[in-house]
């Protein structure tokens, strides 16, 4: 192996650009050439392909996003697509790509890798749903810019004596919900795991008005109602004042933290290492502090994220 490409897809996530990083120096100081991919499966599609040196990922360990750019690009799941993107990968002499990115780009990964391509994946989202890793590069930086809103909330939730009502990101997956919700210390706590039962939710708000609670913050998955509705209910049904606020894409900028750099650099230069190794159609993880890879294909096919029913269980205790 030779030549390596790497290129960022779907959302962003803090920590992208430090992964880019991580590859590109990794694979140099191994003596290999980088190509950078411009804006994800798109730019392959379209062969915008550039080699990187070491200077090209100088000053953006600290920076959010990714310079690479991303994009979502369905038209990926057509094997045509796939097959010109191989192509162009070949032109350049190519012989192996890191994706960096969430579920919908580990399919990617997996169906070019099924295709005799070889690829390694990186998770990259904000979302922490990605099998076969303990945290994906983005979820911690998310996790606090959701935890500095809740606290905002809280100044004028309580000021007000009103219920707020958070929607945090995270697609299908709650983790970043389940986090935020003990870490910024919320009432009441609904995700795709818990499920939303409007009466339970009515029963525990009223239960806190009569235990004497004067504000209280409820922390909502999106995608899984309408927050403003749901905001409308509990105002009709309890009287008290509620708002809604979407987080909304805030969650996924800014500046990677500390634990997202060095997650980011060390998954980069492990990538190189089983490329190395001469390994292919793995994706990389932290499991229990450890680097760990497992087959690409297994980990979308089978592998499930675990749910974290001690958290929810100490969410339960403390709310
Ligand atoms: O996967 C990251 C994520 O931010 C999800 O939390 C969210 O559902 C989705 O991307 C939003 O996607 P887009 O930026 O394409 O609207």
């Amino acid at each position: 192996i030779k030549k390596i490409g790497v290129l960022t897809s779907g959302g962003d996530a803090p920590g992208m650009n430090a992964a880019v990083r991580g590859v590109v120096r990794a694979a140099l100081s191994e003596g290999l050439e980088v190509y950078g991919v411009y804006d994800g499966y798109q730019g392959l599609h379209q062969n915008r392909i550039e080699k990187l040196t070491r200077s090209s990922v100088s000053d953006v360990i600290n920076k959010g996003g990714t310079f690479l750019g991303s994009a979502r690009f369905p038209e990926f799941k057509d094997e045509k697509v796939r097959a010109q993107a191989i192509e162009n990968l070949k032109i350049h002499g190519i012989d192996a790509l890191v994706v960096i990115g969430g579920d919908g780009s580990y399919m990617g990964a997996k169906k070019l890798t099924e295709m005799g391509y070889p690829c390694i994946g990186l998770p990259g989202t904000i979302d922490n749903d990605v099998a076969g890793t303990d945290y994906t590069i983005g979820y911690l930086t998310a996790l606090n810019t959701v935890i500095d809103a809740i606290d905002r909330l809280r100044d004028t939730s309580s000021s007000h004596q009103r219920i707020s009502i958070v929607e945090v990101m995270g697609r299908h997956c709650g983790d970043l919900t389940l986090m935020s919700a003990i870490a910024g210390g919320c009432e009441y706590i609904i995700t795709p795991e818990t499920g939303l039962n409007k009466e339970e939710l009515l029963a525990k708000i009223k239960e806190g008005i009569y235990k004497g609670k004067k504000h209280a913050i409820i922390a909502l998955t999106e995608l899984m109602t309408d927050a403003n509705e749901l905001a409308k209910y509990i105002e009709d049904e309890t009287g008290r004042e509620t708002r809604a606020t979407v987080l909304g894409h805030i969650q996924r900028g800014g500046q990677p933290t500390a634990f997202d750099r060095i997650l980011a650099s060390r998954m980069g230069a492990y990538a190189v290492d089983l490329l190395m190794e001469g390994l292919g159609g793995r994706c990389v993880g932290v499991q229990n502090e450890k680097m760990v890879n497992h087959d690409i294909i297994d980990a979308i096919e089978n592998m499930k994220r675990p749910v974290r029913k001690d958290l929810y269980d100490l969410a339960d205790k403390l709310f």
